[in-house]
């Protein structure tokens, strides 16, 4: 595939993004950040898929931005380049995303986990926020989304302290949809992206759309759009299909239009 940090593969109509830096426990250099964006703006244009996941190691899914490559960075060299600017490419992806996590997602890895659209985790995962440890804070969503995701004492806890969050706790306080053993995360990851790609591409792709809305909208404004994208899947052939197979008794057949 020509990649240097990352393993690509498609299963199906699922595209998958393995980060294998395994001697970095997969920390996010930007060479890796590119390479992730490379990859999925490929399957975003592919269309034979319908969702993506990304993956890491048994032992880490990303222990964080790359503490060495950061190191000496200066401010005005930060700012130049408006550093990390170009992770949240990975947010203009329309086709869904799964985080599939074993292991550490620490720091930018806990962030670029929540930039994906479902969490699912290994029941030996460890989220944290640890920034704060090194003198810096999280740079890349991370005091934004956690807080979105688990409410404001215990993000606030978390990124204060610097302490780590177990796969059960992190499904408790609603960061991940599930954990599982971590032997059969990637086959339920696997699962759950093969479900979400049998959808209408088109649909899936509104109801995302919709949901993510909620993070920007205000409720009146939220529910709006919503009733809006709603309207619009009754100008497409996938709800005029699906709702006929269901009043037919059959299988729909998509066709993304
Ligand atoms: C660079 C890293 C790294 C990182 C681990 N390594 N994390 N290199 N950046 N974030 C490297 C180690 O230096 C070491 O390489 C190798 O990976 C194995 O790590 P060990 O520490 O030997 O493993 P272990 O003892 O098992 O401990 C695992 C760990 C620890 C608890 C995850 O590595 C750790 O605390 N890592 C840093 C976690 C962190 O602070 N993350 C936040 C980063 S800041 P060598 O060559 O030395 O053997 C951040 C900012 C976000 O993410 C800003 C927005 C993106």
């Amino acid at each position: 595939s020509g990649y240097q940090y990352i393993l690509t593969e498609k299963k199906g109509r699922v595209g998958f993004v393995t980060l294998n830096r395994p001697k970095a426990l997969n920390a996010l250099s930007d060479g890796l950040i590119n390479e992730i964006n490379n990859a999925v703006h490929l399957y975003q244009d592919d269309k034979d898929i319908g969702s993506i996941v990304i993956t890491g190691s048994e032992k880490a899914f990303a222990a964080g931005a790359d503490i060495k490559e950061m190191e000496k960075v200066t401010l005005p060299e930060a700012y130049n380049r408006d550093m990390l600017a170009q992770w949240h490419d990975l947010t203009k992806i329309r086709k869904p995303i799964i985080a599939a996590v074993n292991g550490y997602a620490l720091g930018g890895g806990c962030e670029l986990a929540m930039m994906c659209d479902i969490i699912i985790a290994g029941d030996k995962a460890i989220f944290g926020q640890p920034e704060i440890k090194l003198g810096t804070i999280p740079g890349c969503g991370g005091t934004q989304r956690l807080v979105r995701a688990i409410g404001k004492s215990k993000a606030m806890e978390l990124i204060l302290t610097g302490n780590n969050l177990s796969a059960i706790d992190a499904e408790r306080a609603g960061l991940v949809s599930r954990v599982v053993p971590a032997a059969e995360l990637l086959s339920e990851a696997t699962k759950l992206a093969e479900k979400i790609a049998s959808h209408s591409q088109l649909t899936v792709a509104m109801a995302k759309e919709a949901v993510n809305e909620s993070y920007e909208l205000t409720l009146q404004e939220g529910i709006k759009f919503e009733r809006r994208l709603f309207h619009s899947t009754f100008g497409t052939h996938d709800q005029k299909e699906g709702m006929n197979a269901f009043v037919e008794k059959r299988n729909p057949v998509w066709e993304n239009k």
